[in-house]
């Protein structure tokens, strides 16, 4: 993240204040990027919550998918002493935000509202700095999905795809009959989504972990990363010529109102489909992207928690927090953000299938072993090495670049510190 970098070069001698911020009191402020239709339904559901609970929201939105923007607003307002009292921050990062000490610590609400009994250790780890609670999870995206429009496949005469030699097959019908057969925006973290669904197709959970975890040199310049960035390159002739810049959901549209048949993206954006009162089985389909059926590629979001200033701030805090990991918020925002609860002990009644799938397979791929972390979304590697990785995917998605250089630059974009 190079936090410290940044605040070294702003500050150039004024003190960070250990990011202690006065936030008002019964009032709590809320950094997230959720601003789609079906994320900004998810987010009013939480300010619904903590009104009720006599808590003061203020809403702190800052567009752009994946949060890069939001981020850029965060370092700005902790470096300038004044930071929200909370953010979406996920996965290592929470680790680089504690090393910079403005964390708060959250222990009280997670001893009062049980959270080790309640989250998978593994995922209670992530919400953890040296053993404290600093961050609560309010979900499980899965991000290895491919959103179908079963209409336009029919009228293509396309079948859903389950391997890469399906999915071209159907790619080609589609385009032939005249629709766009991949709806995508072209911004560098949508690159890196589809990037890592192919990787995951191509080589499968262990070659995954190996590379795109363990950031192995061979296998990233190995000869299943270069059928990765073959398959990458195909993938672009797929999508229409108007995608420079796109926005995520405006691709999801596209593929709701028929105008493309496929889309690569996480669940957030059943979100939009939802929303737009679509129905799973029916209107749109959730599949896995081809290949990779087995595994489940995991994206937590978190709301990490900034030390603020006074006992009413800290108390409003804690009352966040705890609303977050109660089994009736966790209902309700994943309803609505396509995701599924982060803790156990919620009723899987209201689910939708494509829900329910996500609660099964992340089950099993659990015990298989090919539950793995998000590279795309921040869960996987630091943000200074994930961000260089996904500026050469984007170099790639954007320039005639070969698959040999774009492995020997991905090799060595995984060496960044
Ligand atoms: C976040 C989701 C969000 C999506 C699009 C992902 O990185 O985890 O919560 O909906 O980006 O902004």
């Amino acid at each position: 993240m190079k936090i410290k970098k940044l605040t070294l070069a702003v500050l150039a001698g004024t003190t960070l204040l250990a990011g202690a911020s006065i936030a008002q009191a019964a009032e709590v402020e809320v950094l997230h990027y959720w601003t789609s239709g079906g994320e900004a339904k998810s987010v009013a559901e939480l300010k619904k919550m903590m009104e009720a609970k006599g808590v003061a929201w203020k809403d702190f939105a800052v567009a752009g998918g994946a949060g890069e923007n939001a981020m850029t607003a965060l370092k700005a307002r902790v470096i300038a002493g004044s930071a929200p009292t909370a953010a979406l921050i996920k996965g290592p990062s929470i680790q680089e935000w504690g090393n910079e000490g403005v964390l708060a610590n959250i222990d009280a609400a997670a001893a009062e509202g049980k959270w080790d009994a309640s989250l998978p250790p593994m995922l209670a780890n992530i919400m953890k700095y040296k053993g404290h609670y600093v961050a609560a999870p309010v979900n499980v995206h899965r991000v290895n999905w491919l959103w179908v429009n079963p209409e336009v496949l029919k009228k293509s005469g396309a079948k859903v795809p389950t391997n890469f030699a399906e999915f071209f097959d159907a790619a080609d019908k589609i385009k032939k009959a005249g629709y766009v057969a991949i709806a995508h925006g072209g911004q560098p973290w949508q690159d890196a989504t589809v990037f890592e669904s192919v990787a995951l197709g191509v080589g499968g959970a262990d070659f995954y972990k190996k590379a795109i975890v363990q950031l192995d040199q061979a296998s990233l310049t190995g000869p299943t990363m270069i059928k990765t960035f073959d398959t990458l390159a195909k993938i672009k002739t797929y999508i229409d010529k108007d995608s420079a810049g796109r926005d995520w959901n405006l691709a999801t549209a596209m593929v709701i109102n028929g105008k493309a048949g496929m889309q690569f993206m996480g669940d957030w954006a059943k979100g939009e489909f939802t929303a737009a009162g679509k129905v799973p089985g029916k209107d749109f389909l959730c599949i896995a992207a081809p290949g990779t059926e087995k595994s489940f590629t995991f994206n937590v979001d978190s709301l990490t928690m900034f030390a603020v200033k006074g006992a009413d701030a800290q108390k409003a805090q804690l009352t966040l927090a705890g609303a977050v990991m109660s089994p009736e918020f966790q209902e309700v925002f994943n309803l609505n953000k396509g995701s599924i609860p982060a803790r156990a002990g919620v009723s899987r009644a209201k689910f939708d299938s494509c829900a329910l799938k996500s609660l099964d397979d992340m089950d099993a791929s659990s015990k298989a072993g090919s539950f793995v972390p998000s590279f795309a979304h921040g869960m996987a590697i630091d943000s200074a090495k994930a961000g260089a990785i996904q500026d050469v995917i984007a170099k790639f998605m954007n320039s005639n670049m070969t698959s040999q250089a774009a492995v020997q630059a991905l090799a060595k974009a995984a060496k960044t510190k």
